[in-house]
């Protein structure tokens, strides 16, 4: 029952959700459930950097300032996703051609410009998201190739000078999948945070699927990351119940009943966290319609808390019901 229940008045933390501005505006159920249920809000798209910086020297505010308008007007926390990442770059940042300290130049004004304009209004960034591959190396980037892997502690501190109260988070897929990759995320920012860098959080992703990893593993890295004194933002959750694409035109109750039960444990291990290492839970997507699973990987999938109809599922009850 949508109408009573409010997901975020049933934990002591932020209940998010990642959102696309013109459905929110005008398409109800969808807009009352993001209205009703969360309190946070990640911008899906329209704060990454091809629409915020689409050509040198212009940014584009319009999106996303009428998203800061509406989350100041809701009450609602909106968290920025996000200033540095190797993917949806505008062209021209791919293309540019310079020296180090051209380069160094282009991130300190991209990363300075954006999150000046958002001072007081975004209360933690993404700063920089996806920065290592599977294997734990460093991936490959334009800002890697051009800066080395200092481009990393340069995205912070210069998200530092321009706002000295958001919370600056790393964010990362299979952290709790792919404890290489762990490692070298942890190694890297407890080093980098030792030496001063301004970073105060880590985002793990949740793009997890029924049954793996663990739910007891990704609790694990969850307890991790907050016992190395970062916060821990459970950033883009979705569960997926379809692993090998095959056909799936609809959901099994079991798989919907499995869903709701890793969801809820998922918010009770949470719930444990201390309260000074909580950013909150984010959901990536309303309904399952609206999920980016289905379209980037084509595939048949539920993996979110309402239906195609934006009914409620299991998961969403379990939890009004549970929490
Ligand atoms: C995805 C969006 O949901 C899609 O709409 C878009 O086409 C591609 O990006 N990790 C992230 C998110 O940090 O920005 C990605 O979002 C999903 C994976």
């Amino acid at each position: 029952d949508l109408s009573s229940g409010r997901l975020y008045q049933k934990v002591n933390f932020p209940v998010g959700v990642a959102v696309e501005p013109e459905a929110l505006y005008n398409l109800p159920p969808y807009s009352n459930i993001v209205q009703g249920q969360y309190n946070s809000i990640t911008a899906e798209t329209i704060m990454k950097p091809e629409h915020l910086h689409p050509f040198e020297g212009v940014y584009f505010w319009g999106e996303a300032d009428s998203l800061a308008r509406y989350c100041e007007a809701n009450n609602k926390r909106l968290h920025g996703h996000t200033l540095i990442w190797h993917q949806q770059l505008p062209q021209w940042i791919i293309n540019f051609e310079g020296d180090r300290a051209a380069w160094d130049a282009l991130l300190k004004d991209h990363v300075q410009t954006i999150v000046t304009h958002f001072r007081g209004q975004v209360s933690g960034w993404d700063v920089v998201n996806e920065a290592f591959n599977d294997d734990g190396t460093m991936r490959s980037t334009v800002w890697h190739e051009h800066l080395g892997s200092s481009y990393i502690e340069k995205a912070f501190r210069y998200a530092r000078e321009a706002d000295p109260d958001a919370k600056l988070f790393y964010n990362d897929y299979s952290l709790a999948l792919n404890p290489k990759k762990r490692r070298a995320v942890m190694t890297l920012l407890t080093d980098l945070r030792a030496k001063g860098v301004p970073i105060d959080g880590i985002g793990m992703q949740g793009h997890i699927f029924i049954g793996f990893p663990e739910v007891s593993e990704f609790v694990n890295t969850m307890n991790e990351i907050w016992r190395s004194g970062f916060s821990v933002h459970v950033s883009e959750l979705d569960v997926s119940m379809n692993p090998f694409g095959r056909e799936m035109p609809q959901a099994s109750e079991t798989d919907l009943n499995r869903q709701a039960n890793v969801i809820l444990q998922i918010f009770q291990a949470y719930r444990q966290v201390p309260s000074q290492f909580q950013y909150g839970i984010t959901f990536w997507g309303v309904g399952d319609a609206d999920s980016w699973i289905r379209s980037y990987f084509a595939r048949d999938d539920y993996p979110l808390m309402f239906d195609d109809q934006y009914r409620a599922k299991p998961a969403y009850c379990k939890l009004l019901e549970h929490l």
